[in-house]
């Protein structure tokens, strides 16, 4: 076995070393704990504000267990967690932070192997970009979602049941006591969103980059089997260590490719596209937004998950969960890609047996032909937009309609259910001011509701395009990740009410029916928005962030500096 890493530390006899050590002996480990066991960081995203997360502290005991049976010396430490329901503006705005709290703890302490306690949205591709900036040997363990949500005798889905709170109160009468009851029936156990969101798209990811143990994304919170696979996961690490089997092993372009068509399969959020490209600028794989509609816009569904379709996480770990997903779908994957155990994903996913065809579907009879995300290009979005096909309406995908233009958040609010608003169901939506820099942050806004009037009157959907991004758990003809956004100057900026927009998904193309001289002109007269302030990470945030179609990560966070630190604290 190669030096451990943390022999830097721990393995000296002189002043430093007694320094290292010293302090760690009020936790009262004893002796052979400093000399030549493999120590494993567990990088904690447990956070009472996080509540998809809050049963990682219990986690991080059973990962010891297993850490400590293989020879280890486990290290609990906590990392800023990003919690979906209760953070503002959004924890978009927060993901690159908390990457780098990940980033730099990992390298400035004596560790040799990472274990990642992930859950909601964005605590999986948070750490996992920081620790592909370090490039130490690593396992994702995600934490699981809830049991299914339960309402007057049905199953509802986390997350997809707020997007339908209007609409349910308004058309099918719910009333305020419902609205109470599904509050507390939709979130009935420990977990993150059941429904294939962006948290259960995110395990998803990470299993099928081979980044956790096989089988791993599926098994609900509570199921006892979440904490065999924790505690193997703990046993595992301590290999990998001795192996050297570093993130950049696993994570190469073929990884990328493989999650890429696992999560058109699953019909995963769109939020995976940001997040994996972040992924890739950070371990130094090249892949571009293209790749996404190349690679998965020709896979058939197979997953038959809310939004996209009708069950829930529970339901599918209970079909057989991702291990039948990928093997269903081997002849368009790499098979040979290794994965966190030592072996190939194919090799790990031979034996899965599908339990229930109605929510794991076969290529032969797919749930829909071609469900992966598509890539947009034209005039109004000259770097690329994104929509989800499978979550779509297919009467509106090919769609030429009139511009209701909201400048901002704020403005939609204001106007979007005044009876005057001159909007019907063939107006296309256009909200600005809510990609990277200029909300800043790209929230989860770009499925705006309707306006009550068309509600009423049976309309359920209507084209809707942003600069934003959009929950995975919600649905619609949604055209998001319009890049360059609105607040730079983008096209996007220069739309106005009354505009005429083309959509046409099987083209590809987005465009705004306005004159190259008319949008010259129009661009002459913008005025950059001024930037919401002037200090702090924020300010940071605003000046460093790049667009959608780059993963949205800060420029100088691209790359890694690998695991070395060359000078001592004293
Ligand atoms: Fe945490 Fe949905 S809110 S996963
Ligand atoms: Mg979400």
């Amino acid at each position: 076995m190669k030096k451990l890493r943390s022999a830097d530390w721990f393995g000296k006899s002189d002043k430093m070393g007694f320094v290292h050590r010293s302090w760690l002996r009020n936790q009262g480990y004893p002796d052979d704990y400093f000399q030549g066991k493999p120590v494993i960081g567990i990088c904690n995203t447990w956070s009472e504000l996080t509540p998809c997360n809050a049963h990682l502290r219990d986690f991080a005991e059973v990962v010891k267990r297993g850490v400590v049976e293989a020879g280890g010396f486990p290290m609990e430490f906590p990392v800023t967690s990003l919690g979906e329901t209760l953070m503002r503006p959004t924890t978009m705005l927060f993901r690159n932070l908390a990457s780098m709290d990940v980033e730099e703890t990992i390298r400035a302490n004596p560790l040799d192997g990472i274990v990642l306690l992930t859950g909601c949205d964005k605590t999986t591709p948070s750490t996992v970009m920081g620790a592909c900036s370090v490039d130490l040997p690593t396992i994702v363990v995600p934490g699981g979602p809830m049991l299914n949500g339960r309402f007057k005798g049905e199953c509802i889905g986390s997350g997809s049941f707020n997007w339908m709170v209007k609409e349910k109160v308004l058309v099918e009468n719910f009333t305020a006591e419902d609205i109470h009851e599904a509050e507390i029936g939709v979130a009935r156990s420990n977990g993150h969103c059941m429904t294939m969101g962006t948290a259960s798209t995110m395990a998803c990811m990470v299993e099928a980059l081979g980044l956790t143990l096989p089988g791993a994304a599926a098994i609900p919170a509570v199921d006892s089997r979440k904490k065999v696979m924790a505690q193997l996961s703990g046993r595992r690490i301590v290999e990998m260590v001795k192996e050297d089997l570093k993130l950049s092993k696993i994570l190469t372009r073929d990884a990328f490719e493989n999650s890429i068509v696992v999560n058109a399969a699953v019909g995963g959020s769109t939020n995976f596209i940001i997040h994996l490209l972040a992924i890739a600028g950070r371990i130094g794989v090249e892949l571009d937004m293209e790749d996404f509609d190349k690679l998965g816009s020709k896979i058939p569904l197979l997953v038959n998950l809310k939004p996209s379709g009708k069950y829930l996480m529970e339901d599918f770990y209970y079909a057989g969960g991702l291990p039948v997903v990928i093997k269903e779908l081997k002849k368009y994957l790499h098979t040979d890609a290794i994965t966190v155990n030592g072996k190939s994903i194919g090799d790990n996913n031979v034996n899965p047996v599908c339990y229930n065809q109605e929510v794991i579907a076969t290529l032969d009879n797919p749930l829909q032909e071609h469900a992966g995300m598509v890539v947009l290009k034209g005039n109004l979005c000259e770097q690329g937009a994104v929509i989800k096909p499978s979550a779509a309406t297919k009467e509106l995908m090919k769609h030429r309609g009139r511009a209701v233009v909201f400048e901002s958040m704020e403005d939609y609010h204001a106007r979007i259910d005044n009876p005057e608003l001159d909007i019907d169901e063939n107006c296309v939506i256009v909200l600005k001011g809510v990609g990277p820099v200029g909300y800043p942050g790209m929230p989860e806004v770009g499925n705006v509701d309707l306006p009550e009037k068309l509600l009423l009157k049976g309309v359920r959907d209507i084209i809707r395009i942003s600069d934003g991004r959009m929950s995975g758990t919600a649905a619609g003809t949604v055209v998001l990740h319009v890049s360059p956004e609105s607040a730079i100057g983008g096209t996007l900026a220069l739309v106005k009410d009354g505009d005429m927009i083309e959509l046409d998904v099987e083209q590809r193309k987005l465009h705004l029916d306005v004159s190259d001289e008319e949008l010259k002109a129009r661009k002459e007269k913008w005025i950059a928005p001024p930037p919401v302030t002037n200090r702090g990470y924020v300010k940071f945030y605003i000046d460093h962030v790049q667009q959608a179609n780059l993963g949205a990560d800060l420029d100088i966070l691209q790359g890694g500096s690998g695991s070395n630190v060359t000078r001592d604290l004293h």
